[in-house]
């Protein structure tokens, strides 16, 4: 089968409306507004509450995309859940999320490749598309973290907010289409964060949740110099890839993570801090989910046009990170 190029046909975003403010976390840690906005850019994060889950935000988010593609759910082939906090082990959130859908041709699962994920998913469903073995995917992004999230721990509860970001993609009209995309990984830095317990090396029990062990643990320092360099030279490598320069790039999206990242990243790329999309201030990081829920903010801001080049990258837990060039 001769190979198509595919493109992002329709996107859609879902979070809780519970909001945990600065002003909030100021009552619970020995923190401060000023100190997490100058350190993170971060004033408020989406919660949940405890009687939504993850699968909640991503059907809201995915029947938006949907919609806005005008597909039938039964002609979806692939579904991807990017997730590393699912509604339960077994079966995965991908196949909940496909029987609420009604997406019931869809080979269906989880992907856990944490802040990268949504990328990861993305480029697993263009090779799909090109080769012919799908028509039509949806990639979503979707986490409830603050359930992983120790609320007593100043260094990590302040970053982390819930939602779900969702895209369909199939095949691409003309010369439009996703151009590049690249992922990668490193096992060596597991370490930088991570959740030890709750799985299979330290069992559930009593004692591993009163220690805090299902909690993320993170070594921020060190993430945030991993996180430049992979966001920036994985976006050069796609750049390269497509034969495109930094300065024709019409809309980056990188990964919401702390707007420090993303403003060091603006300058190694060399790129108009003004094509930069950051909604840090208001969701914190969505992980999985923070690359598609700035797409669709961009998409309903008018922020990207027919033809332009859309820049995305993404850094996460493992560690992964990933970056995609698409031509709108
Ligand atoms: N409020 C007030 N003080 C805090 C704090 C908080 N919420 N969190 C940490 N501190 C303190 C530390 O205890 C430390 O105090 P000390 O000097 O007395 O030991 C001081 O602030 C500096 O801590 P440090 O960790 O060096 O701060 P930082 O400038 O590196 O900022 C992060 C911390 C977490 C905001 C930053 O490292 C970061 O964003 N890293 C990337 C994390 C990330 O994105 N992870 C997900 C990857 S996808």
């Amino acid at each position: 089968m001769a190979e198509v190029r595919s493109a992002i046909l329709g996107t859609g975003r879902a979070y809780p409306e519970g909001i945990l403010t600065n002003a909030d976390l100021e009552r619970m840690v020995e923190t401060s507004d000023e100190w997490i906005t100058t350190r993170t850019g971060i004033k408020e994060r989406h919660r949940a509450s405890e009687s939504e889950y993850t699968s909640l935000f991503a059907v809201e988010a995915s029947r938006k995309a949907i919609e806005r593609a005008r597909i039938d759910p039964i002609d979806i082939g692939l579904l991807i859940c990017a997730t590393v906090s699912p509604d339960q082990i077994l079966p995965s959130t991908g196949c909940l999320i496909q029987a609420e859908l009604g997406a019931h041709k869809a080979a269906a699962f989880d992907l856990a490749a944490a802040c990268s994920g949504f990328l990861y998913g993305l480029t697993m469903a263009d090779k799909m598309i090109k080769t012919g073995q799908v028509r039509y995917a949806l990639v979503i992004g979707a986490e409830v973290l603050s359930r992983y999230v120790d609320f007593t721990d100043r260094s990590t509860c302040i970053l982390f907010g819930d939602g779900a970001g969702a895209a369909v993609m199939g095949p691409a009209e003309g010369d439009r289409g996703v151009l590049a995309t690249r992922i990668y990984s490193d096992g060596r830095y597991a370490e930088q964060l991570y959740s030890p317990g709750g799985g299979t090396r330290i069992k559930p029990t009593s004692e591993t949740l009163s220690q805090g062990l299902h909690y993320f643990k993170m070594k921020g320092n060190e993430l945030f110099k991993i996180a430049v360099r992979s966001m920036a030279d994985v976006s050069v490598e796609v750049l390269k890839e497509a034969g495109c320069r930094a300065e024709e790039v019409k809309l980056f999206i990188p990964h919401q993570a702390n707007q420090r990242i993303t403003d060091a990243v603006t300058s190694r790329l060399d790129v108009d801090p003004s094509i930069v999309y950051s909604n840090i201030a208001y969701h914190g990081n969505t992980s999985s989910a923070s690359v598609p829920i700035a797409l669709d903010e961009c998409v309903e801001q008018g922020k990207v046009s027919e033809g332009d080049l859309v820049l995305l990258a993404s850094f996460g837990g493992g560690v992964t990170w990933g970056g995609a060039l698409i031509k709108w």
